[in-house]
């Protein structure tokens, strides 16, 4: 009797060596045969109860050999089928499809605008001086010669931090000029790019955020015939080797003389009249020789050293440079009107 049930253990064995499944299903059928929960090795481990005492430990022994077995011919089985399928699908990728197109993004008409404002003050040796957004009130107002109770300062309504009378968001470009020169000797010549802020009723000509460009030149002698020069060069590289610039006497604490660049435009097309407001003439920016109290403020000395500055708005250019109608769209981030704008760098 003990012999029979032993040779039953033989054939399972030579059953499970002879089983060849070929893929992954068969090697499922193969698994809920002989590992799943009604599996044809267990009865066998049943048996046991008939086997006489002293045959046993073999049998156990024997039993759980066979079902090792069936074990690890599954997991060998397992990791050569799931092998080749991945081979298989690796053969199934066609090499000669055309390829996923990537979306590309397109640069924003007020960065382009300003790049290439950039571009033309380093080919006269202008280097970019970046500095912060939140400023405070010394670098913004008090070092550009603008004191607590000077009335300049309600030329321009000024977002505070919540709870501060100190730090502000700058409301010019003109904070970097304070921070390069506390830390510079002259020569210095600087263009600053960036975004200001202002409390300003949003409307399509104006905006409470907007886009500078700073311009600071300081060394020995210089002038403000340099300052027009330098601008008029500026007006003929952004709006065409035509350009006329007029200067417009004027008022900034940190400039003495103060003056306002006007462009011409003419009122040929609908637009320049609109943008010009029927004059022809399109305000870009504020300028002067840097006053030498603010020199002083920075730790420069006013008596050997000269300086002209600019500050002038992107928007206003970026309009023209594009055709546009309304500030805002500058800011809505609305993606049709940005893809416009893939072509250029
Ligand atoms: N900061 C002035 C403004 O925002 C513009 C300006 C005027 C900047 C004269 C200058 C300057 O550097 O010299 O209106």
């Amino acid at each position: 009797m003990s012999a029979t049930t032993f040779s039953k253990l033989d054939e399972m064995m030579a059953a499970i060596e002879a089983e060849q499944p070929g893929d992954l299903d068969a090697l499922e059928q193969f698994r809920i045969k002989y590992l799943g929960s009604k599996n044809i090795i267990k009865p066998l481990f049943g048996e046991i109860r008939n086997i006489p005492n002293e045959d046993k430990k073999a049998y156990g022994q024997r039993v759980n050999a066979v079902k090792e077995a069936a074990e690890q011919k599954f997991q060998q089985l397992k990791q050569q089928l799931e092998m080749a399928a991945e081979d298989a699908a690796v053969q199934d990728i066609d090499l000669t499809a055309p390829g996923e197109p990537m979306p590309l993004g397109s640069r924003h008409p007020i960065a382009l605008t300003m790049n290439r404002i950039i571009r033309i003050f380093e080919r006269i040796g202008f280097v970019v001086a970046d500095d912060r957004e939140i400023e405070d009130d010394w670098h913004n107002f008090t070092a550009m010669n603008t004191p607590e109770d000077h009335p300049a300062r309600d030329m321009q309504d000024t977002f505070y931090l919540q709870d501060s009378t100190e730090m502000l968001l700058r409301t010019h470009t003109s904070s970097v000029q304070a921070r390069v020169m506390k830390h510079t000797q002259p020569p210095i010549r600087i263009i600053a790019p960036g975004r200001v802020y202002r409390n300003e009723t949003v409307s399509a000509r104006s905006h409470c955020q907007f886009h500078q460009v700073e311009g600071l030149y300081v060394d020995e002698g210089v002038s403000f015939a340099d300052l027009k020069q330098t601008l008029l060069y500026f007006a003929r590289e952004m709006f065409g080797p035509e350009a006329k610039i007029r200067l417009r006497p004027s008022y900034f604490p940190f400039t003495e003389p103060s003056a306002e660049m006007d462009v011409y435009l003419g009122t040929d097309t609908e637009k320049d009249y609109r943008l010009t407001k029927g004059t022809g003439w399109l305000e870009i920016l504020g300028c002067g020789m840097v006053d030498p109290a603010v020199l002083e403020n920075c730790g420069i000395d006013s008596t050997r050293y000269t300086g002209f500055a600019f500050g002038m708005g992107i928007e206003r250019q970026a309009l023209r440079l594009y055709d546009i109608g309304d500030i805002r769209l500058f800011f809505e981030n609305d993606v049709r009107f940005l893809r416009q704008f893939a072509a250029e760098f």
